[in-house]
Order: structure tokens, then C-alpha cells, then sequence
């Protein structure tokens, strides 16, 4: 199966995953939806992180898979990768299995065999290992509402916090908590849940001891020191074992103090985020830079970066790392930023795309492209259409951001040569030049 391909596809680029079939999912639109009623929100696997997070119901029910997602890589990242293909794919430093297992998340899974459902806490096996057998798909995940356990006398707290080396990196360290309080300030029940620090997600049930029925914030660090007790952390070139370790227990005991209540996300106000998308496949052709071309008997293992390079020769998108992480590689699907060096040309039918070669010409430079020459942001070039593109996606949305909401979209995208001042600089004077 391939899903948004954000960690398959890169595999395959690096040779690590040779699959002789790909059935790419994505268009199958039951797995793409998501239902908010009495028992709960229920996700299909196909949905899609930037439209989850995009979601009411996951915004103000479940504020904590909410934080979670908000986490993951960069926004192309999120545009493409999906809520089960991050489940599926299981990687020990993900956020959507630790928020999984903090909020008891069921895994719906079908097969020629019939459906069965699997409880969060049953699913992750091990380093990118789920106990779905290998005929089986994952259809959607149900989670119930983190409100659901709160009435007049008792009242929820969740915290999660993350440690990586830069923003939209696994996590060194993951942790989520939600802490149930009856009236009188007891904790009845909770949840330590912690990632990059063992081979899954895993569920601190020394800590959860520590705290239920004290009252108060003074179990705290007891709690947790003692989420120590349930991981097995190693070294890697990121960090020690023992660093994973210190790091556990600081980001259990902000967690734990951050205590939010169930209500809606701050951050989830700001809308800048898409609708569900409905794939329009079929069609046998695609539309590029308002042309439509024809993707009929195209090689199937066509990237789609390969594909707008060599056979349309559109070379303004550029190749980098081919793995996902630089970003040179970025172009505009249906508006919004992804990597064509994760998608197949294939998969894009029906679909829009529009490269760096749409924006202006020598003779008429995009405001953003002018924007960028008159600040000096850029030096060799290589990194400068996807800077654009993404700042293009990020004004049509916020058409006055801030330094900081550039700084956070511009994250996924890799300079070398200028540093990143200038390109700042040059996106906030395009923007002050649009709102003139
Ligand atoms: C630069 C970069 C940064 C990233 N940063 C993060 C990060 O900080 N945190 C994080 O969690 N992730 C991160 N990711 C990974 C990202 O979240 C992926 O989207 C996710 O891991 C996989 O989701 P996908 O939809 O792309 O699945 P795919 O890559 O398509 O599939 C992943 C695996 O799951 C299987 N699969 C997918 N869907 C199903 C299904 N419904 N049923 C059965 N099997 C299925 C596929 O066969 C494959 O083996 C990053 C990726 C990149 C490229
Ligand atoms: S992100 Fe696609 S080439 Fe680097
Ligand atoms: S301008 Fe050279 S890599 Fe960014």
C-alpha cells in the first residue's frame, strides 16, 4: 500500500523498500473522511495531517492529537502524509503513535477476511513493526473524546511536549499526559506515554502509579523520574541513552505541569490550513502551470521531480536530497507545497501542479521573485524556487504573516548559501508590498 508516500517513497528513493506493486490508496474516499458524533471521532487512515489539523472536531475534542500532528516534519510533509500511514508506519520517534496510546485510539482494520478492530496498545510491536497482518489495511482510527471522562466532578488535564534538533525532526524525546481529576483535586487515572526513547511508543506505568491519587502538582517530579523505569533509550548519532533519559523525565515533568484542559487548540484558530481535498483521478491527465498534459502510459515508477525535469523540461524544480528532507524539490499541488521527489507522476492525475516556471518571466518577475532579488535572497539559486513557491502558499494564506509563521514554513525548505536572514527579509517585504 502506499499512502502519502511520505516515508515509503523515500525509501524506495534510497533503495531500502523494492516493492513490485504500489496500490495507492489516497483516492479511495470512505478512508477519507472524518465523522464527529456521540462515541466519538472516528479519522479515516487516508486523512491527511494538514486536514487533520484542519478538522473542528480534532481541534476542540481532541486538542492533544492536535498538538501532536502539529509536530510532525514541515507543512509539505503534512500535506501529503496521512494519519494511518504515520500509524502503520510506526516509527519509535513518531507523535501519532504516542497520542494514539495516550487517548486508548482503536485501529480499524480490514481484510478479504472480514474487519476486525485493534486497541492502540496492541498495535505497535516494535521499531516499524504493527501487529496487521500482511493482508490487512488499515481504514481509520477511532478515538474518544478526551472530554468523554469529564462531568461535574471530575475534570482533565493533558500535556504534550517534544524535544528535536530542529523544528519538524523526529523527536529526540516525545512525551504526551493526561491526567483525570475528581473532585477534590484526586487523580483518579492517567496517561504517561512516551516516544524516541524505546523501540514503540510506550506507556509509563510507573509514572501513571506515581500520581494517581495524590492531589496537587507535588507528585510531579516523582512521576516523573520514575517514566525513567519504562524506557530503554539507545545511542544513536543523535543523542546517548543517557541524554534520552534526562530528557524524558524534564519533558514528563512540563507535560505534566503544562496540565491544559480539554478545549480548543490555541493555535487551532488561525485557519490557514486546507479542506479535504477530493481526488479527481480518471481523468488520465493532469494539469501543469494551466496546461493540461497527458500522464496515459507514463512509467509508473516516474517521479513526478523526474517527470516535470526531463520530460516536460521544467528544471526550475530542482533536486536535492531525494529523500524528502531539502525541500529544492517543492512545487505547488492544488495550491499547497509538496515534494515531487516523494510522488510518483502517476499519482498526480486529475491534480494541478504548478512549478517556479508559472510565477513570472525574466522580463516580469513574480513580486515575491523580485522581492527576493532586491534583499539578496539568494546566492546560487538552488534552494530559490522551492523558498518561493512555499512563501507563495504561506501569503495566500496569511497574507500578512509574522517572522515567526515564516520562519516555521520556511523550515522545511534548505539554503546552503544565503542563510536564512535575507529570505526572511525578502518574503516579509513581498508581504508588505501585496498589502499595499
Ligand atoms: C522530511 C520529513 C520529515 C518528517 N518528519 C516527521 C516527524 O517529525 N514526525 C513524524 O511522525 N513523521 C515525520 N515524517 C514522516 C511522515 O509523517 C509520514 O507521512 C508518515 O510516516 C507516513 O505516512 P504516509 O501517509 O506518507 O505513508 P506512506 O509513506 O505511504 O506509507 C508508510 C508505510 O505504511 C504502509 N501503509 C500506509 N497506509 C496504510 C494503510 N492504510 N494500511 C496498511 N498499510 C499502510 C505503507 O505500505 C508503508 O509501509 C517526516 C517525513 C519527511 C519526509
Ligand atoms: S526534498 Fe525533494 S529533493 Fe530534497
Ligand atoms: S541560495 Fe544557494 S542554496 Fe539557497
Amino acid at each position: 500500500m502506499i499512502a502519502g508516500g511520505q516515508s515509503l517513497t523515500a525509501l524506495m528513493n534510497l533503495r531500502l523498500a523494492r516493492p513490485d506493486h504500489l496500490i495507492d490508496v489516497t483516492g479511495v474516499s470512505d478512508l477519507h473522511r472524518i465523522a464527529d458524533d456521540a462515541q466519538g471521532v472516528r479519522i479515516g487512515a487516508m486523512v491527511t495531517q494538514a486536514e487533520a489539523l484542519a478538522d473542528v472536531a480534532i481541534g476542540a475534542e481532541l486538542p492533544l492529537l492536535w498538538a501532536a500532528m502539529r509536530q510532525i516534519g514541515h507543512t509539505h510533509i503534512r500535506n501529503r502524509g496521512t494519519v494511518g500511514g504515520s500509524i502503520v508506519h510506526a516509527d519509535p520517534a513518531a507523535e501519532l503513535p504516542v497520542a494514539a496510546l495516550a487517548l486508548d485510539a482503536e485501529m480499524v482494520v480490514v481484510s478479504a477476511a472480514g474487519r476486525r478492530t485493534i486497541q492502540a496498545a496492541d498495535f505497535f510491536d516494535g521499531p516499524f513493526m504493527t501487529s496487521l497482518a500482511p493482508n490487512e489495511l488499515l481504514v481509520g482510527l477511532n478515538f474518544k473524546d478526551m472530554g468523554s471522562r469529564r462531568d461535574e466532578d471530575h475534570y482533565v488535564e493533558w500535556g504534550f511536549e517534544e524535544l528535536s534538533r530542529r523544528r519538524g525532526d523526529f523527536a529526540t524525546a516525545v512525551v504526551a499526559t493526561i491526567v483525570w481529576r475528581d473532585i477534590d483535586d484526586q487523580v483518579t487515572d492517567a496517561r504517561v506515554v512516551l516516544g524516541g526513547v524505546a523501540g514503540k511508543a510506550v506507556r509509563s506505568s510507573a509514572a501513571e502509579q506515581a500520581l494517581i491519587g495524590t492531589s496537587g502538582s507535588d507528585a510531579h517530579p516523582a512521576a516523573a523520574a520514575a517514566s525513567r523505569a519504562d524506557i530503554s533509550p539507545k545511542t544513536d548519532v543523535h543523542a546517548t541513552a543517557d541524554y534520552r533519559s534526562d530528557m524524558a523525565e524534564v519533558l514528563t515533568l512540563r507535560s505534566l505541569r503544562s496540565a491544559n484542559p480539554v478545549a480548543p487548540h490555541p493555535e487551532f484558530t488561525d485557519a490557514s490550513h486546507p479542506e479535504l481535498v477530493t481526488v479527481a483521478a480518471g481523468t488520465g491527465s493532469t494539469i501543469v502551470n494551466n496546461e493540461t498534459r497527458s500522464i496515459e502510459g507514463i512509467d509508473h515508477r516516474r517521479l513526478l521531480a523526474d517527470w516535470l525535469r526531463e520530460d516536460l523540461r521544467l528544471t526550475g524544480t530542482h533536486l536535492g536530497c531525494e529523500h524528502g528532507v531539502c525541500g529544492a524539490c517543492t512545487v505547488l499541488l492544488d495550491g499547497r507545497p509538496v515534494r515531487s521527489c516523494l510522488m510518483f507522476a502517476a499519482q498526480v492525475e486529475g491534480r494541478e501542479i504548478t512549478t517556479i516556471e508559472a510565477l513570472g518571466t525574466p522580463q516580469k518577475l513574480h513580486p515575491l521573485q523580485e522581492a527576493f532579488r532586491s534583499h539578496h535572497g539568494l546566492q546560487c539559486g538552488f534552494c530559490t524556487p522551492g523558498m518561493v513557491l512555499t512563501a507563495r502558499d504561506l501569503l495566500s494564506r496569511i497574507p500578512n504573516p509574522t517572522e515567526q509563521q515564516i520562519r516555521e514554513e520556511l523550515s522545511g525548505n534548505i539554503c546552503r548559501c544565503t542563510g536564512y536572514t535575507k529570505i526572511v527579509e525578502s518574503v516579509l517585504a513581498a508581504a508588505d508590498e501585496g498589502q499595499r
